[in-house]
């Protein structure tokens, strides 16, 4: 395997030719697979490749569409882009059982985003302190040239505290600053923010008479937390128990049995992963399709579910005697404008497509995706298991590998109604009809 500088100052075709040539077998073929994903419109290509680095393809997701959500009694079609088969199906399904029990109903409970100057000093904490409260209005009043656009926004820094960590790690403490950033994510905006902070912080301790060079704040890094507990969104369905089976007595078991899905996943950290899991395939499939940053959102969400020590269940059942409730609570720091929302034509689709929603609306519909998505799973693993629907996408991806005709397909689907569609099983399938 070969090492090589200034692989990034390469074109893209020599770039592809570089890697084919030391890390992939065949190169023609090689080359091919990569390059047949070039788009033919050079413009769109190079606004794809210019999004990262050292691009040399497109790497496509199926970009799908669940329709029917009514969310607080306006309808929408949630643009979802994902790879994994079942899932936009699932989101579906979940829909349309709920479009006739009232839908969902979301509410915002907080857009507060954070960030910190993380900083060591040595002085005494009062010292400390003291230098804080002198500083405190030169922050903001340093800041100012980055807030002016996002205050016209009805955006900026919201509060800045001193907070002492020094009985968790010698000499630490941080500016824990809080903003609000409105319909953007605000990343940019808050290191930028944080990142003037930072330089505030030290060049007015240096002017600080009280301390020495010796015992001055050093700033170790400022950035934003992904960790946002008070940018937060609920959704929440509800219907009688009895709208929740075909009879009163299947109603009652599915109820009884959904809330002991769900108390298992609150109290045992395994399951709640994969039911989490299941909740991140609706949520991070929005999030994608709508441009916004998935790691973030999966790092704030899995934090938020572990906030009380475990890590549980984001969902939760209430249910009275007559009465079943569902519901989901989840951090959520995204945006609709700014960054790839205003670049990437797919991304202004999907916005279109859910009528250009505020951050704040986004946030309740991809709550609503989530919420639907683990409805759905349990829905199924509470009554007939997962493997049955999953095995008819995994029937056509196995399909798909063989490049089975229609004719194939039709009776495959057909004979696999009443088999189970194990891989081996549908190989075997394909070859005698082949034979
Ligand atoms: C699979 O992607 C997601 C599920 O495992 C979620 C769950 O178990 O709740 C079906």
């Amino acid at each position: 395997m070969a090492n090589i500088s200034g692989f990034s100052k390469l074109s893209k075709q020599e770039k592809v030719d570089w890697i084919c040539k030391h890390y992939l077998d065949n190169h023609q073929e090689a080359k091919h697979k990569i390059t047949q994903y070039w788009n033919s419109d050079a413009k769109l290509q190079k606004l794809h490749d210019e999004f990262a680095e050292n691009t040399i393809s497109n790497y496509y997701l199926p970009f799908g569409v669940a329709p029917n959500f009514k969310i607080n009694q306006q309808t929408y079609a949630i643009p979802m882009a994902i790879e994994e088969s079942s899932v936009v199906a699932a989101a579906s399904k979940a829909a349309k059982f709920w479009d006739d029990k009232g839908g969902f109903k979301t509410k915002v409970l907080g857009t507060t985003k954070v960030g910190h100057v993380h900083f060591m000093c040595k002085a005494k904490p009062q010292q400390v302190e003291d230098f804080f409260k002198q500083i405190e209005t030169q922050l903001y009043a340093d800041a100012k040239p980055l807030t002016k656009n996002m205050e016209k926004r009805g955006g900026g820094i919201t509060g800045i505290t001193l907070i002492n960590k020094t009985n968790q790690l010698d000499n630490y403490y941080q500016l824990h600053c809080h903003f609000e950033t409105k319909d953007a994510m605000g990343a940019n905006f808050i290191n930028s923010c944080l990142e003037q902070f930072g330089k505030t912080l030290e060049a007015q301790a240096v002017k600080y008479e009280d301390f020495t060079s010796e015992n001055r704040p050093e700033v170790v890094m400022c950035i934003l937390s992904n960790y946002v507990p008070e940018c937060l969104v609920k959704a929440e369905v509800s219907c009688p128990i009895q709208q929740l089976g075909s009879t009163e007595a299947e109603a009652q078991n599915f109820a009884k049995r959904f809330k002991q899905a769900i108390d298992i996943a609150t109290i045992e950290p395994y399951r709640a992963v994969t039911h989490n899991k299941g909740i991140m395939n609706g949520i991070d499939a929005v999030v994608l399709a709508t441009g916004n940053d998935f790691r973030a959102v999966e790092a704030g969400i899995h934090a938020y579910a572990a906030k009380d020590g475990q890590y549980r269940s984001l969902t939760q059942v209430e249910l009275t005697d007559t009465q079943f409730t569902f519901s989901i609570e989840i951090p959520l720091a995204i945006g609709t404008i700014g960054g790839l929302t205003s670049l990437h034509p797919l991304v202004k689709v999907a916005l279109a497509m859910l009528g250009e929603p505020s951050a704040e609306e986004l946030m309740q519909i991809i709550a609503v995706a989530g919420l639907a998505q683990n409805f759905a799973a349990v829905n199924s693993l509470v009554t007939t298991g997962i493997q049955k629907g999953h095995m008819k996408m995994h029937l056509m991806n196995i399909l798909n590998q063989f490049e089975a005709t229609e004719a194939e397909r039709q009776k495959a689907v057909e004979y696999f109604k009443t088999h189970t569609a194990t891989h081996s099983e549908v190989v075997k399938f394909i070859t005698q009809l082949r034979a």
